[in-house]
């Protein structure tokens, strides 16, 4: 199975995101039944999203791009797991900009992890150099079930400059993940992903899929990495 997955950010309100699914929708990628197709929306979107997913029956699955690291409990303004579990598959954490602007640890990503396996959303868990050991280690410390989550080498270089790194040395990379992680789970490339070059990172050997960020918010475009892979 190859997987693409697009990560909105901080953008689009409700009534942008269902002018995104009519947009996706009017296109008619074809949808490889190979390739799993995850769209991480800003939480306030998702619901009515999967409403009107289910009503044009595309195969997306949706996903989140955080959680609180804390159970239910007196944490205001908190999204749990547990409220989550109800509403997607898959979310992401540890990415980049969380560690960088919330000053997110490895240790606040594991506990999200752990939150996240129990409520049976699998954890995209975004890594990148020089740090791979430090926070896959973290995961361990937890005791997280490593095979039950997808993981992301994303190179700050190459986050939203249009310069993705070498699909050889993204490969190796991921080989290095895949060994720290006992190769039981999938590992994805983002940074930078575009319908040019999408298909050059997923046929490398270690390399299931791309995590995209700036081009998943055109429908054309994020349509044209699907057909790409499909
Ligand atoms: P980008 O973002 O595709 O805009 O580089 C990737 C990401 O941050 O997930």
């Amino acid at each position: 199975m190859k997987y693409v997955i697009g990560n909105w950010k901080s953008n689009q309100n409700i009534t942008e995101s269902l002018i995104w699914l009519d947009g996706i929708s009017a296109l008619r990628p074809k949808f490889s039944p190979d390739l799993t197709v995850i769209l991480c929306l800003p939480f306030t979107d998702i619901a009515a999203f999967n409403q009107r997913l289910s009503d044009i029956g595309l195969p997306i699955i949706t996903g989140s791009q955080n959680v609180s690291h804390l159970p239910p409990g007196k944490h205001t303004g908190e999204i749990t797991a547990n409220m989550l579990c109800e509403l997607v598959s898959y979310c992401i954490v540890g990415h980049s900009e969380r560690r960088r602007d919330f000053k997110e640890t490895s240790e606040v990503v594991a506990q999200k992890t752990r939150l996240l396996l129990e409520n049976s959303i699998t954890p995209i868990v975004c890594l990148d150099l020089p740090y791979l050991d430090e926070q896959i280690k973290a995961l361990f410390n937890l005791d997280i079930d490593v095979s039950r989550c997808f993981f992301v080498y994303e190179p700050i270089s190459a986050i939203g400059t249009g310069k993705p790194v070498d699909p050889v040395d993204a490969n190796h990379v991921a080989g290095q993940i895949a060994f720290l992680t006992d190769n039981t789970a999938p590992i994805l490339y983002g940074g930078s992903v575009s319908q040019d070059n999408a298909s050059s990172f997923v046929t490398q050997s270690k390399i299931d899929g791309v995590l995209v960020g700036t081009d998943s918010l055109e429908p054309t475009l994020f349509a044209g990495i699907i057909s790409s892979l499909s």
